[in-house]
C-alpha cells in the first residue's frame, strides 16, 4: 500500500532524475525502488513498485502523470463504440511488461520476504478509463452504469481479460500473493458493489493459478456482507469498519489486513506507535490479522513516524 513514495528522501532523490513512469518501466529502477522500504522500514513483505494504471496502456490509452493533477488518461473513454475499439485480445501483455517480469524475477532472487504483486480491481480501472483522471464523485462512471449497464459490463469483461494476463505474468515471475485495489468502490451502493465489483474479482480469482488474493476496497464498512461471501483469501480494510465486527462477519478462513487510518502518521511518532498498539490489542490474538494501513502513505509524513509504526508492530508481535 504505497510503501515506497515521496515521503522517502531516497525516493524524492530518484524522482529528481527520473519521471514516475520511467521508474515503472525500468527493471533496475523497479528493483531499487521496491527494495527502498525493506531497507528503510524493515517491513515483512515487499510490494512491487508499479501502478494500477499501467495496464491502461496496452488497452490503447495514453497515460501521463502530472505533478499537480495526478494521473491523466487519454482519450477519455466516452461511449459504447470506444469500448468496442479496445483490442479484444490482450496478447501483448508479456511484451509490454517484460521489464516488470524481469524485475520480479530479480526481486525474488534478492528478497528473503514475500513479494506482493498487484493490479486494479476491474471496477476501479474502469472508473479511471471513463473519467480520464481521478474523480471525487465518479459521476460520469455512475451515470454510464445507470444509462447503459450492458456496455459497462462489457467493459468490465474486457478489463478482466487484460488483468488476468497481467496478474498471471506477475505470479509466474515469482509474486507470492496478488493484491487487487478497488480504491473507488466506496462510491457504489451495496447492490451496485455486488453487481460490478464482486463477480469480476471472483472471475479473476478463478482464472488465476492458486495464489493468495488480497482484496482492498475503500468503503469496507459499507460492504461487509458482500465481502464475507467473496471468494478471496484476505480482505484489506480501510478505516471505515470496526475490526471486531468485520472479523465476526468474515469466515475464519479469510484473513484481515489493514484498517489504520494513514492520517495517524501525522501524529508524533510515540503517539502513532501507541495507536498501533491499541489497534493490535483489539485484534490480539487473532492469527489471521496482517497489520497495514487503511490506504496509502501520504507524501508529506515524516519518515521517522512510519519507522516508529513499523517498529511498534514488530515489538508487539515479538
Ligand atoms: O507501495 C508501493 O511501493 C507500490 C506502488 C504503488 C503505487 N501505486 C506507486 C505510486 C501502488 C500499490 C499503487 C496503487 C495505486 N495507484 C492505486 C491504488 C491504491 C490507492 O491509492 O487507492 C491508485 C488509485 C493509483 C493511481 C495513482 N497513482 C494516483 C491517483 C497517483 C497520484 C497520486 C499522488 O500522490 O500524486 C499515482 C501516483 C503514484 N503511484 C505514486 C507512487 C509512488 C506517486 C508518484 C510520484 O509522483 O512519484
Amino acid at each position: 500500500m504505497r510503501q515506497a513514495g515521496r515521503y522517502m528522501p531516497q525516493y524524492r532523490e530518484l524522482r529528481r532524475r527520473h519521471t514516475f513512469l520511467e521508474i515503472c518501466r525500468n527493471p533496475e529502477l523497479i528493483v531499487a525502488t521496491t527494495l527502498l522500504p525493506i531497507d528503510l522500514l524493515d517491513v515483512d513483505a515487499a510490494i512491487l513498485f508499479a501502478d494500477i494504471l499501467l495496464l491502461a496502456e496496452p488497452m490503447g490509452f495514453k497515460l501521463h502523470f502530472d505533478d499537480h493533477q495526478g494521473p491523466l488518461l487519454s482519450p477519455q473513454l466516452g461511449s459504447t463504440r470506444a469500448v468496442d475499439a479496445i483490442p479484444p485480445s490482450p496478447d501483448n501483455i508479456y511484451e509490454v511488461f517484460s521489464g516488470t517480469a524481469a524485475a520480479i524475477r530479480e526481486l525474488k532472487r534478492i528478497l528473503k520476504i514475500p513479494l506482493i504483486g498487484f493490479a486494479a480491481a476491474p471496477f476501479t480501472l474502469a472508473s479511471y478509463l471513463i473519467e480520464g483522471r481521478t474523480s471525487r464523485d465518479l459521476s460520469v462512471t455512475k451515470r454510464w452504469l445507470i444509462e447503459d449497464p450492458e456496455s459497462f459490463h462489457a467493459l468490465l469483461e474486457k478489463i478482466c481479460s487484460y488483468t488476468v494476463e497481467y496478474l498471471r505474468l506477475q505470479a509466474e515471475a515469482g509474486a507470492a500473493a496478488l493484491q487487487l485495489f478497488d480504491s473507488w468502490a466506496c462510491q457504489l451502493s451495496p447492490s451496485q458493489f455486488a453487481s460490478v465489483c464482486v463477480p469480476y474479482v471472483e472471475k479473476l480469482r478463478n482464472s488465476l493459478p492458486d495464489i493468495p488474493i488480497i482484496y482492498f476496497c475503500r468503503g469496507t464498512g459499507c460492504y461487509i456482507d458482500e465481502l464475507a461471501r467473496m471468494k478471496v483469501d484476505v480482505i484489506s480494510a480501510d478505516w471505515s469498519c470496526d475490526l471486531a465486527q468485520l472479523r465476526g462477519a468474515l469466515p475464519a478462513t479469510m484473513a484481515i489486513q489493514g484498517n489504520l487510518d494513514p492520517i495517524w502518521l501525522y501524529a508524533k511518532p510515540h503517539e502513532a506507535a501507541s495507536i498501533v498498539r491499541r489497534l493490535l490489542d483489539e485484534v490480539f490474538p487473532d492469527p489471521a490479522y496482517i497489520f497495514n494501513l487503511g490506504h496509502g502513505i501520504p507524501p508529506d509524513v515524516p519518515l521517522e513516524t512510519v519507522q516508529a509504526v513499523v517498529a511498534a508492530v514488530k515489538e508487539y508481535s515479538r
